[in-house]
């Protein structure tokens, strides 16, 4: 499996991998990432098929630079062993995406059977209680919110503010941030409705997701939108350094911007938006 680099992850877009139409529009699409998905989204009897066809088209097609991650199905159904096996070692995977995770020794479980770095579906009650513990896994890269699972298991009704998830939502956001891991929030269903997309993608980029899992190839353009850098905040974090150096240089401590203070700790925010603008800019 390819080493990870850094890169964004504003858009990730799941694939099942029993659609053989999806995959081959995969290479023409705007995602930074894509989930190949061998589970939800695959019915038990295309199972199989959709395994073997998966890891001949990632043998064979070319992906550019979006990250390819495949989301296997879990160890205790009658795929996962089969599905850890046909990926284990494959070129064309950058890493594994383990569903339904609820402990560190699910991880383990998936470490002992592929190399390369592991990803965690963060969709189940347990799994959120326990997040400080997965994101601490040392193979572990990344995390999705499953947040239909997750929806499902708590009872929780559907709600534009997502009110009800945002416990589990918060929790897996302080543990990826707590161990450095990449966080990506949960898909929204209504892949026709634009304005609730951008609604929810706002959301969950305030709440400080890298980017926003995505089922449809319409979606990708409000998350690529949402989650990069907008024009003004990039004129604003390079006023802020330019008036915190001039404060430097007079031998003062903050500067104050638009009537704001700004501190040594702005900054650093500010040039990390800096710099993920030009790795945004450095991919097209
Ligand atoms: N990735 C890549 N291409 C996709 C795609 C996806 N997730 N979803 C649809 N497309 C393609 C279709 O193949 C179609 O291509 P074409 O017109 O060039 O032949 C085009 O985009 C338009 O698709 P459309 O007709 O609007 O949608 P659909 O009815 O074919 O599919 C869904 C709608 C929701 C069933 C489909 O988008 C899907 O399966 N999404 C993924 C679901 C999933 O993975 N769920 C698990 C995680 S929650
Ligand atoms: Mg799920």
């Amino acid at each position: 499996m390819a080493k990870s680099g850094v890169r964004p992850y504003r858009s990730v877009l799941y694939i099942p991998a029993s659609n053989a139409r999806a995959l081959e529009k995969a290479r023409g699409l705007e995602a930074d990432a894509i989930i190949f998905d061998l589970e939800d989204a695959v019915a038990p009897d295309e199972k199989v098929k959709a395994r073997v066809l998966l890891a001949q088209e990632l043998g064979q097609q070319d992906f550019g630079p979006r990250r390819r991650i495949v989301r296997v199905n879990g160890l205790e159904t009658d795929w996962g062993e089969a599905d850890l096996a046909a990926f284990q070692g494959h070129p064309g995977v950058d890493a594994v995406l383990v569903p339904k995770v609820n402990t560190p020794a699910d991880l383990n479980a998936v470490a002992a059977r592929v190399a390369g770095p592991l990803w965690a579906m963060m969709e189940t009650a347990k799994g959120c209680l326990n997040a400080g513990a997965i994101a601490a896994h040392g193979r572990l890269e990344g995390m999705v919110m499953g947040t239909n699972d997750l929806a499902k298991e708590l009872g929780a009704r559907f709600r534009a503010d997502r009110l009800p998830l945002l416990a589990g939502l918060g929790a897996s956001v302080l543990a990826a941030r707590a161990e450095g891991k990449v966080i990506i929030d949960g898909v929204f269903n209504a892949f026709k409705d634009e304005a609730g997309l951008r609604a929810e993608c706002e959301q969950g980029r305030d709440m400080g997701f890298d980017g926003k899992t995505l089922i449809h190839p319409a979606q990708l353009a409000i998350a690529n939108e949402v989650f990069a850098p907008s024009e003004a905040e990039i004129t604003l974090a390079r006023r802020q350094i330019e008036a915190f150096d001039a404060a430097r240089a007079r031998g003062e401590g903050v500067a104050v911007v638009d009537g704001k203070i700004v501190e040594n700790l702005h900054i650093v925010t500010a040039e990390a938006l800096l710099a993920k603008a030009a790795q945004i800019a450095a991919m097209v």
